[in-house]
């Protein structure tokens, strides 16, 4: 059974009401990773990995929601909210919070949700949860919130209750998807334009490493600080630059001796990250998908040996690759310290490379990788759950 229908039919039994449907997808980044935070370039794309929500408006102020995948029930107050050490309900919350400072009056409502999104994997099944919930939230209570806003609430509650210091991209991504399409975003005006990824003999495979090292959390609001770090040095010549996307790779360079040998790294990579997006953009425009592989295992590169986000695990499964004919591009993604690479492999091809991969990398680590070949989807929406997806 499809898995919209399955979460529909436990909120039928648990509330007896008919809900509505929201499907909320994870996402891949193509190229443009840790540029978000320093207001540079992404081009990520929502895919067919989704939490669905099911989902009614109360006339009270309490909040029932059942976690279907471990079969986990949380209720809490609009007006009640304390961080809880299950985690997952800090998601939530955080969404209901950023409605309440912004003046929305929200009342209580009843959930159900479950999906395919891979924790920890790093394809932001919590940006797709907080994505999620701010539409329904938005639909529901027709606050009339416009979806760049909503991104901006998701992003917030991630930031205010969960915690976490991340960037945009994930939730933006979660909410503009755009079925065959990558995005690419500016994260600092947030201008954004489609990209067709329309390679027709080519998929995007995901290695997973099935290791999530503890260091991903400290690690990634200290490269923040990093970043910011370079940034001062360089400000405090030229004042009127306000991020490091503004700093071209020649001024950095002209600045060397400033910046300590540490910062000088993370600052270079970044710049020449948001460098590479712009040329992958370039290449997809002209369908060079050679020239769009080449970015990816030099962005992989750069996030290895500078920016130092990379583990044995990750460097291991792109290594495999490079000298396979069938695979064109291949990097790690996300925060890094585990979670997946991301692949783009010739589709006759798919097979004998996932062996090939899942057998080296089972007698190098002992880890059974999990592999995912994905589908670019549509952002977050209203689904009907008797008509085939679309997305
Ligand atoms: C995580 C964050 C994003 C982004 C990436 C790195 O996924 O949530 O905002 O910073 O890491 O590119």
């Amino acid at each position: 059974m499809r898995l919209a229908k399955i979460i529909e039919l436990k909120f039928k039994e648990l509330f007896n009401e008919t809900p509505l449907i929201i499907r909320s997808p994870g996402r891949v980044n193509l190229i443009g990773e840790h540029t978000d935070y320093n207001m540079g370039f992404v081009l990520p794309a929502a895919i067919d990995k989704a939490i669905y929500f099911a989902i009614t408006p109360r006339n009270d102020d309490d909040c029932v929601v059942f976690a279907l995948d471990i079969n986990e029930e949380y209720k809490f107050g609009i007006n009640n909210l304390k961080k809880s050490k299950k985690g997952w309900p800090n998601y939530l919350m955080g969404v209901v919070e950023q409605l309440n400072v912004s003046g929305y009056s929200l009342k209580g409502f009843n959930c159900v949700f479950g999906g395919n999104i891979p924790m920890g994997a790093g394809l932001s099944s919590s940006a797709a949860l907080e994505a999620g919930l701010a539409f329904a939230l938005n639909y529901i209570f027709n606050f009339g919130i416009d979806k760049l806003k909503l991104v901006k609430m998701a992003q917030k509650a991630e930031n205010k209750f969960v915690g976490v210091e991340c960037g945009i991209m994930d939730q933006f991504i979660s909410l503009f998807g755009k079925s065959g399409n990558v995005l690419r975003l500016d994260c600092r005006s947030l201008e954004y334009n489609y990209f067709p990824f329309n390679f027709e003999n080519i998929s995007i495979v995901l290695f997973d490493t099935c290791v999530s090292h503890s260091l991903a959390f400290s690690e990634y609001n200290q490269r923040r600080k990093e970043c910011d770090e370079g940034l001062k040095v360089i400000q405090k010549d030229f004042h009127h630059f306000q991020n490091l996307r503004d700093v071209s790779i020649d001024l950095l360079n002209e600045n060397k001796a400033k910046l300590n040998k540490i910062i000088y790294k993370r600052c270079e990579y970044v710049i020449r990250e948001n460098e590479r997006v712009l040329k992958a953009c370039t290449a997809l425009e002209n369908h060079d998908l050679a020239a769009f592989g080449s970015l990816m295992y030099k962005t992989h590169e750069g996030l290895s040996k500078n920016y130092e986000v990379s583990c044995k695990e990750l460097d291991f499964l792109v290594d495999l690759t490079k000298d396979n004919p069938h695979v064109f591009g291949s990097r790690m993604m996300g925060g890094g310290f585990g979670g997946c690479t991301i692949n783009l492999i010739e589709n006759d091809s798919i097979e004998s490379v996932n062996k090939m991969i899942a057998a080296e990398y089972n007698k190098r680590f002992n880890i059974e990788a999990k592999i995912y070949v994905t589908k670019i989807s549509n952002g977050t929406n209203i689904i009907d759950v008797n008509e085939n997806e679309k997305a």
